[in-house]
């Protein structure tokens, strides 16, 4: 039996990038079936929510899905349809693998990181209220549940994945009582841990310095939900930009995989995007489902096009003048042959 897979297209330059993901595993051979379920602004019009309880039920159901990018409005309107899907579901792990890419020129190489951004709560609970006029407040939220499970989820998968270090970027300087919470959770986890799994601290203004001056030093980072969204972009930029970073939300009992870009409006409509980040996000996804077999073959046909660095097989991100099912068809062209 296949496994049936959710796939919600989202907004903006979603449904084109999820189109030529589709495309893409659909040649290789994946042994899935895809469900189309609704989220972000179609589905608003279509079914009155953003997130409607019918994508939840499903994605609960058959325990993976995929998605394009969905927007949220900047300063007002409806709330992250994201963060509600992440926490509906309890996907408390964000991964995020950051690696310098074949034939991507960038300022450095040998770029080999995995980000664990905890994905439910900190200033991302979601709760801001006006006191008085003219006073706000936003809450960050911070639990010992919440942190002992990311800590363990990090080291379970250094552990796994054979990786050496792992980095925790916090605020704890400033934000005592919250990042102090995180640090004394992931600090027990690692004196616990069994692994011999290396372990360091930085605050995260010094992290960023030195991830940007040398990123081949970090193996793994470590940190709380909104320090892991702005980290996650800013590696991006460290390997090629947001068009080849994927990323994988994690709970106890399903998983939702993403780029970790957003839906590009400026981009939107006009085929331009690059849908190789998503495409990336499908290979975690088939890994996860132990379809290995295929996924290797999606990556080596990436890898190819990439390192053979033809202009019009690349996205203009990257260079090149290929369209955003243009790249599709160059990665199915070399599925087809079998490469
Ligand atoms: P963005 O990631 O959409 O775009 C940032 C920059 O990267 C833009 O210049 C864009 O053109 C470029 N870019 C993004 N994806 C690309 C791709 N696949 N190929 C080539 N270039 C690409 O971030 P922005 O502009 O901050 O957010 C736009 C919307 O996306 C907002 O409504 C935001 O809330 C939403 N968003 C959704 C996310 C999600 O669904 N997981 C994540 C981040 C943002």
């Amino acid at each position: 039996m296949p496994q049936t897979v959710c796939l919600i297209p989202g907004d903006g330059i979603g449904p084109e990038v999820a189109k030529a993901m589709r495309l893409v595993v659909d040649a290789s051979g994946a042994d899935i079936e895809w469900k189309i379920v609704p989220a972000g602004v179609e589905a608003a019009e279509q079914f009155g929510a953003f997130l409607p309880k019918i994508t939840i039920d499903a994605i609960r159901e058959h325990k993976f899905a995929i998605k394009g990018p969905i927007s949220t409005p900047v300063g007002k309107g409806h709330t992250s349809v994201n963060v509600a899907l992440r926490k509906g579901l309890d996907l408390y792990a964000a991964v995020r693998p950051v690696r310098s890419m074949p034939g991507v020129k960038t300022r450095f190489e040998n770029v080999d990181l995995v980000i664990i951004r905890e994905n439910t709560e900190g200033l991302y609970s979601g709760i801001e209220n006006e006191i008085v006029p003219g006073v706000v407040q936003s809450l960050k939220i911070t639990t010992r549940r919440a942190c002992e499970r990311i800590a363990r989820f990090a080291f379970d998968y250094a552990h796994q994945r054979d990786r050496k270090k792992i980095t925790v970027f916090h605020k704890a300087n400033i934000m005592k009582l919250a990042d102090g919470l995180m640090l004394d959770c992931v600090r027990a986890v690692h004196r616990a841990d069994p692994h011999g799994i290396d372990y360091e601290e930085l605050i995260i203004d010094n992290g960023c310095m030195q991830i940007v001056r040398d990123p081949t030093k970090f193996d793994m980072l470590l940190l709380e939900n909104f320090n892991g969204d702005f980290i996650s972009d800013l590696a991006a930029g460290l390997v090629g930009g947001l068009g080849v970073v994927p990323g994988a939300n994690i709970g106890d009992d399903c998983a939702v995989f993403e780029a970790v870009h957003g839906s590009a409006p400026d981009l939107a409509g006009k085929n331009v995007a690059n849908p190789l980040a998503l495409i990336m996000s499908a290979v975690m996804m088939l890994r996860y489902m132990d379809q290995e077999t295929v996924a290797v073959r999606i990556r080596n046909a990436y890898d190819e096009t990439l390192s053979e660095g033809d202009p019009a097989e690349l996205t203009r991100d990257l260079g090149g003048t290929a369209s955003t099912t243009g790249f599709a068809k160059a990665l199915v062209r070399r599925l087809e042959r079998g490469d």
